[in-house]
């Protein structure tokens, strides 16, 4: 599982040295307060188990499970909850913890739904951003890497369900896609 093909790679060890810089980012942006990091499942289980270990302030964690809106609602960008979060964020400084963020449809839906629910603040990080593939504007606060548009998995990101606890990002060969 642990063998590596050609392609485009993020080592675990690139992967190590940009979570503790975003974590240190954000220890110094929320420094004195108590930010409540909500994961989006799947994908963002494992970078906010990483994130939230170096962070240096305290901070509370909930997540929301969401279903992706698929090709035939691709336009509307409707997302479906799947897993509510478990408590009120009214007043609190929230930060939105991604794995990715593709066309923005999903984050743009979910920004704008706890925009709605009275946060003090709120703020995205994502691991990876696949810029050139926006559909619409979101607004990106942290961000791991800009990656190019390839079918990426590793470190929650997965293919069929597979590959999600690699821990580097790399690319899925054409045989890999094939073989699902
Ligand atoms: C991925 C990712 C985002 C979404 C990004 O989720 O975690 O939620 O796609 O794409 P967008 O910017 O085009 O909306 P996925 O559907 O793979 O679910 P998962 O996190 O459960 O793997």
């Amino acid at each position: 599982m642990n063998q590596k093909k050609g392609g485009f790679l993020i080592s675990e060890k690139e992967i190590k040295e940009r979570v503790k810089a975003i974590a240190d980012e954000i220890s110094r942006d929320y420094n004195g307060k108590n930010p409540l990091l909500v994961g989006i499942l799947k994908g963002a289980f494992i970078f906010l188990a990483d994130l939230i270990r170096e962070l240096s302030i305290d901070a509370e964690v909930d997540f929301l499970a969401v279903s992706s809106y698929g090709k035939a609602t691709e336009t509307s960008g409707e997302v479906k909850i799947l897993k509510d979060l478990s408590e009120s964020i009214d007043g609190k400084d929230v930060i939105i913890v991604e794995d990715i963020v593709d066309t923005g449809l999903t984050l743009k839906y979910l920004y704008e739904l706890l925009k709605t629910r009275n946060p003090n603040s709120l703020k995205i990080c994502v691991f990876l951003d696949k810029k050139e593939r926006r559909v619409v504007e979101v607004p990106v606060h942290y961000v791991g890497f800009e990656v190019p548009d390839l079918f990426l998995v590793g470190y929650g990101l997965d293919f069929a369900e597979k590959y999600r606890q690699l821990k580097y990002i790399r690319e899925l060969t054409p045989e890999e896609v094939k073989n699902v």
